[in-house]
Protein backbone atom coordinates (compact mmCIF):
# COMPACT_ATOMS: atom_id res chain seq x y z
CA UNK A 1 0.00 0.00 0.00
CA UNK A 2 2.23 3.31 -1.34
CA UNK A 3 1.49 6.40 0.40
CA UNK A 4 -0.20 8.68 -1.98
CA UNK A 5 -2.64 6.09 -3.36
CA UNK A 6 -6.35 5.81 -3.22
CA UNK A 7 -6.06 3.04 -0.97
CA UNK A 8 -3.45 4.47 1.70
CA UNK A 9 -4.14 5.93 5.34
CA UNK A 10 -3.53 9.45 4.86
CA UNK A 11 -5.73 9.76 1.75
CA UNK A 12 -8.51 8.12 3.99
CA UNK A 13 -7.60 10.83 6.61
CA UNK A 14 -8.28 13.36 4.07
CA UNK A 15 -11.30 12.06 2.53
CA UNK A 16 -13.28 11.50 6.47
CA UNK A 17 -12.14 15.25 7.10
CA UNK A 18 -13.84 15.94 3.96
CA UNK A 19 -16.95 14.75 4.63
CA UNK A 20 -17.08 15.52 8.49
CA UNK A 21 -16.23 19.23 6.69
CA UNK A 22 -19.55 18.95 4.02
CA UNK A 23 -21.27 17.43 6.91
CA UNK A 24 -20.63 20.43 9.26
CA UNK A 25 -21.71 22.90 6.44
CA UNK A 26 -25.21 20.80 5.71
CA UNK A 27 -25.95 21.14 9.67
CA UNK A 28 -25.23 24.62 9.49
CA UNK A 29 -27.45 25.32 6.93
CA UNK A 30 -30.08 23.55 8.15
CA UNK A 31 -30.57 25.23 11.31
CA UNK A 32 -30.18 28.49 9.62
CA UNK A 33 -32.87 27.49 7.30
CA UNK A 34 -34.43 25.64 10.79
CA UNK A 35 -34.82 29.27 12.51
CA UNK A 36 -35.84 31.01 9.43
CA UNK A 37 -38.40 28.63 8.54
CA UNK A 38 -38.98 29.57 4.82
CA UNK A 39 -41.79 27.78 2.52
CA UNK A 40 -39.47 25.78 1.01
CA UNK A 41 -37.72 24.41 3.99
CA UNK A 42 -39.84 20.83 3.43
CA UNK A 43 -39.26 20.38 0.03
CA UNK A 44 -35.20 20.74 0.15
CA UNK A 45 -34.77 18.47 3.26
CA UNK A 46 -36.86 16.00 1.09
CA UNK A 47 -34.24 16.34 -1.83
CA UNK A 48 -30.97 15.60 1.25
CA UNK A 49 -32.93 13.23 3.06
CA UNK A 50 -33.35 11.03 -0.22
CA UNK A 51 -29.66 11.81 -1.40
CA UNK A 52 -28.31 10.51 2.10
CA UNK A 53 -30.73 7.59 1.74
CA UNK A 54 -29.21 6.95 -1.54
CA UNK A 55 -25.72 6.82 -0.23
CA UNK A 56 -26.82 4.71 3.05
CA UNK A 57 -28.30 2.19 0.08
CA UNK A 58 -25.28 2.20 -1.97
CA UNK A 59 -23.18 0.63 1.23
CA UNK A 60 -25.93 -1.32 2.60
CA UNK A 61 -26.15 -3.32 -0.81
CA UNK A 62 -22.40 -2.90 -2.10
CA UNK A 63 -20.51 -4.36 1.61
CA UNK A 64 -21.87 -7.57 1.63
CA UNK A 65 -20.90 -7.54 -2.07
CA UNK A 66 -17.30 -6.64 -1.07
CA UNK A 67 -17.71 -9.34 1.77
CA UNK A 68 -18.65 -11.87 -1.04
CA UNK A 69 -14.91 -12.10 -2.62
CA UNK A 70 -13.40 -11.52 0.51
CA UNK A 71 -14.40 -14.17 2.25
CA UNK A 72 -12.89 -16.06 -0.61
CA UNK A 73 -9.49 -13.92 -0.85
CA UNK A 74 -6.34 -15.77 0.96
CA UNK A 75 -6.23 -14.21 4.59
CA UNK A 76 -3.29 -12.39 4.90
CA UNK A 77 -2.54 -11.84 1.49
CA UNK A 78 -2.42 -8.39 -0.35
CA UNK A 79 -6.23 -8.59 -1.81
CA UNK A 80 -7.30 -9.18 1.40
CA UNK A 81 -5.73 -5.98 3.03
CA UNK A 82 -7.43 -4.09 0.17
CA UNK A 83 -10.31 -5.30 1.15
CA UNK A 84 -10.40 -4.38 4.75
CA UNK A 85 -9.58 -0.66 3.51
CA UNK A 86 -12.44 -0.92 0.62
CA UNK A 87 -14.67 -1.90 3.51
CA UNK A 88 -13.59 0.01 6.58
CA UNK A 89 -13.77 2.99 4.40
CA UNK A 90 -17.05 2.65 3.15
CA UNK A 91 -18.16 2.22 6.73
CA UNK A 92 -16.52 4.87 7.93
CA UNK A 93 -16.57 7.65 5.27
CA UNK A 94 -20.38 7.00 3.10
CA UNK A 95 -22.45 4.74 5.67
CA UNK A 96 -21.94 5.92 8.77
CA UNK A 97 -22.72 9.67 8.04
CA UNK A 98 -25.83 8.95 5.35
CA UNK A 99 -27.43 6.76 7.93
CA UNK A 100 -26.67 9.65 10.32
CA UNK A 101 -28.14 12.21 8.08
CA UNK A 102 -30.90 9.80 7.00
CA UNK A 103 -32.43 8.93 10.32
CA UNK A 104 -31.63 12.85 11.38
CA UNK A 105 -33.89 14.47 8.68
CA UNK A 106 -36.47 11.80 8.29
CA UNK A 107 -37.40 12.20 11.80
CA UNK A 108 -37.60 16.06 11.18
CA UNK A 109 -40.27 15.07 8.01
CA UNK A 110 -41.90 13.20 10.43
CA UNK A 111 -42.28 15.76 12.79
CA UNK A 112 -42.60 18.92 10.54
CA UNK A 113 -44.95 17.07 7.64
CA UNK A 114 -47.14 14.28 9.91
CA UNK A 115 -46.44 15.20 13.31
CA UNK A 116 -45.47 11.54 13.43
CA UNK A 117 -48.77 10.25 12.76
CA UNK A 118 -49.95 7.55 9.90
CA UNK A 119 -49.48 3.73 10.29
CA UNK A 120 -47.23 3.58 7.24
CA UNK A 121 -45.04 5.99 8.99
CA UNK A 122 -44.57 3.58 11.60
CA UNK A 123 -44.13 0.60 9.59
CA UNK A 124 -41.74 2.38 7.51
CA UNK A 125 -39.99 3.60 10.65
CA UNK A 126 -40.02 -0.37 11.96
CA UNK A 127 -38.64 -1.10 8.72
CA UNK A 128 -35.57 1.48 8.84
CA UNK A 129 -34.60 0.01 12.39
CA UNK A 130 -34.23 -2.99 10.53
CA UNK A 131 -31.68 -1.48 8.19
CA UNK A 132 -30.18 0.24 10.78
CA UNK A 133 -29.70 -3.37 13.14
CA UNK A 134 -28.41 -4.40 9.38
CA UNK A 135 -25.90 -1.69 9.00
CA UNK A 136 -24.27 -2.20 13.13
CA UNK A 137 -24.26 -5.97 11.93
CA UNK A 138 -21.96 -5.48 8.64
CA UNK A 139 -19.90 -2.93 10.30
CA UNK A 140 -19.25 -5.49 13.22
CA UNK A 141 -18.62 -7.65 10.22
CA UNK A 142 -16.22 -5.80 8.72
CA UNK A 143 -14.12 -5.42 12.06
CA UNK A 144 -13.98 -8.77 12.08
CA UNK A 145 -12.90 -9.16 8.55
CA UNK A 146 -10.43 -6.56 9.73
CA UNK A 147 -9.38 -8.68 12.18
CA UNK A 148 -9.38 -12.57 10.34
CA UNK A 149 -12.47 -13.63 11.92
CA UNK A 150 -15.14 -13.80 9.10
CA UNK A 151 -17.11 -17.07 9.91
CA UNK A 152 -19.81 -16.45 6.94
CA UNK A 153 -19.27 -18.48 3.77
CA UNK A 154 -19.44 -16.48 0.15
CA UNK A 155 -22.88 -18.30 -0.40
CA UNK A 156 -24.05 -16.85 2.90
CA UNK A 157 -23.33 -13.31 2.39
CA UNK A 158 -25.01 -13.50 -1.05
CA UNK A 159 -28.07 -14.41 0.39
CA UNK A 160 -27.60 -11.41 2.99
CA UNK A 161 -27.83 -9.38 0.03
CA UNK A 162 -31.45 -9.90 0.53
CA UNK A 163 -32.57 -8.49 3.51
CA UNK A 164 -31.25 -4.74 2.62
CA UNK A 165 -33.41 -5.58 -0.45
CA UNK A 166 -37.17 -6.82 0.91
CA UNK A 167 -36.40 -3.82 3.69
CA UNK A 168 -35.93 -1.06 0.95
CA UNK A 169 -38.84 -2.41 -0.33
CA UNK A 170 -41.45 -1.98 2.40
CA UNK A 171 -39.99 1.87 3.01
CA UNK A 172 -40.42 2.83 -0.45
CA UNK A 173 -43.99 1.50 -0.69
CA UNK A 174 -44.83 2.99 2.77
CA UNK A 175 -43.74 6.55 2.16
CA UNK A 176 -44.79 6.71 -1.56
CA UNK A 177 -47.66 4.66 -1.19
CA UNK A 178 -49.20 5.25 2.27
CA UNK A 179 -51.18 2.31 2.84
CA UNK A 180 -53.53 1.68 5.94
CA UNK A 181 -54.00 6.14 6.55
C1 LIG B 1 -36.29 6.56 10.43
C2 LIG B 1 -35.84 7.11 9.36
C3 LIG B 1 -36.76 7.74 8.35
C4 LIG B 1 -37.88 8.51 8.58
C5 LIG B 1 -38.49 8.92 9.92
C6 LIG B 1 -38.38 8.91 7.30
C7 LIG B 1 -39.48 9.72 7.09
C8 LIG B 1 -39.82 10.30 5.88
C9 LIG B 1 -40.85 11.30 5.67
C10 LIG B 1 -41.78 11.84 6.75
C11 LIG B 1 -40.85 11.62 4.35
C12 LIG B 1 -41.72 12.67 3.66
C13 LIG B 1 -42.93 12.01 3.00
C14 LIG B 1 -43.78 13.01 2.25
O1 LIG B 1 -43.49 14.21 2.26
O2 LIG B 1 -44.75 12.55 1.62
C15 LIG B 1 -39.81 10.84 3.71
C16 LIG B 1 -39.52 10.84 2.36
C17 LIG B 1 -38.85 9.83 1.73
N1 LIG B 1 -38.12 8.81 2.35
FE1 LIG B 1 -37.82 8.62 4.34
N2 LIG B 1 -37.60 8.35 6.32
C18 LIG B 1 -36.60 7.61 6.92
C19 LIG B 1 -35.64 6.85 6.27
C20 LIG B 1 -35.73 6.49 4.93
C21 LIG B 1 -35.03 5.43 4.26
C22 LIG B 1 -34.02 4.51 4.93
C23 LIG B 1 -35.41 5.41 2.95
C24 LIG B 1 -35.01 4.48 1.80
C25 LIG B 1 -34.65 3.24 1.94
C26 LIG B 1 -36.34 6.50 2.76
C27 LIG B 1 -36.90 6.85 1.57
C28 LIG B 1 -37.64 7.98 1.36
C29 LIG B 1 -38.07 8.47 0.06
C30 LIG B 1 -37.77 7.83 -1.30
C31 LIG B 1 -38.82 9.65 0.29
C32 LIG B 1 -39.48 10.55 -0.75
C33 LIG B 1 -40.94 10.12 -0.95
C34 LIG B 1 -41.82 11.13 -1.64
O3 LIG B 1 -41.59 12.34 -1.58
O4 LIG B 1 -42.81 10.72 -2.28
N3 LIG B 1 -36.52 7.11 3.99
N4 LIG B 1 -39.21 10.02 4.66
Amino acid sequence: MTEGSATSLSEGRKARSKAYASIAAVVLMAVAAWWFDPDWLYGWLKVLHVVAVISWMVGLFYLPRLFVYHADAVAGGEPAATFVVMEQRLVKVIMNPAMMVSWVVGLWLAWSGFGFLGIWLWIKIAAVVGLTVFHIFLSRSARRFAAGENSMTARQWRMANEIPTVLMIVVVIMVIIKPFG
